[in-house]
């Protein structure tokens, strides 16, 4: 049974960045305490950045890196030096000024074919993370976005990559900009152990409110991003004012360290 998704709402991006380095720290130092490493999905587009940034210079002594392992949760289908590549951004914002190793980040590569590079990201995967019960692999957390479309990872509204339900990894098809994708299936974001949500600016107002303040049952699974529903993990949404503003949600949480 699925649980509620935990909302937190902030006064503006810099408190939620802040925020869910914190976030991120607290899960991993969890995580390294319990298994002695902790695997992260890290998310593309460009909300992540200014926690990536944070991570690698406030927070870089509070955590041993080396136990973290970096795959991610989409990539455009471009050369990893592409400026719209989701690996540049890591690489630049986080990877290259902590100095982390290669071994422990798993980039998809976008330069191959798109089947050709979901099969063999699969197959890290596998080879790498632990299987959770039921056969899915099992993330410590998976960082996602929200597009105005309501696609989340690079799994897009309309698209085969959402019927998926064998595959850890597919080839996604995004409407504009980089079209060819390959992301993550929901099995495998629904079998994480933490699934957390960066919303920020008004322009997604309208689509958080969709997603999660649905008026039907139709508009309740109508956008991938309402299909995010962990079986047994955590759902947060970080969201700052501006793209919370249409929401009537008082459930707003606490704290996010209460379980
Ligand atoms: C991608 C992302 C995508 C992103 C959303 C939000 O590769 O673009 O994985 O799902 O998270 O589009 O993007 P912004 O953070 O730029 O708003």
């Amino acid at each position: 049974m699925a649980r509620e998704a935990e909302i937190h709402i902030f006064e503006d991006s810099e408190e939620l960045a802040a925020e869910a380095a914190d976030l991120f720290l607290w899960l991993a130092e969890q995580a390294v305490e319990a298994r002695g490493r902790c695997t992260v999905a890290l998310s593309g587009g460009s909300t992540p950045k200014s926690v990536y940034s944070l991570l690698a210079s406030s927070h870089a002594r509070r955590l041993d890196w080396s136990r973290l392992f970096f795959f991610f949760g989409d990539e455009r289908c471009v050369p990893s030096s592409h400026p719209d590549s989701n690996f540049h951004l890591a690489q630049t914002s986080l990877f290259l000024p902590l100095n982390l190793s290669d071994a422990r980040i798993f980039p998809m590569r976008g330069e191959l074919d798109p089947q050709v590079a979901a099969a063999q990201y699969e197959g890290t995967m596998r080879r790498t993370l632990e299987p959770s019960t039921d056969g899915w692999p099992r993330f410590d957390l998976i960082l996602l976005g929200l597009g105005p479309d309501g696609h989340t990872a690079s799994l897009f509204p309309g698209t085969d990559a959402l019927k998926e339900q064998n595959k850890w990894v597919t080839p996604g098809l995004a409407p504009n900009g980089v079209r060819q994708r390959l992301t993550i299936t929901l099995g495998v974001i629904n079998h994480a152990d933490l699934v957390l949500f960066l919303v920020t600016g008004a322009g997604k107002a309208r689509i958080a409110k969709e997603v999660l303040e649905p008026s039907s049952l139709d508009e309740a699974c109508q956008h991938p991003a309402s299909l995010v529903r962990p079986s047994r993990g955590r759902l947060l949404w970080f969201l700052d004012s501006a793209a919370a503003a249409e929401l009537t949600t008082t459930r707003q949480h606490v704290s996010w360290r209460e379980e």
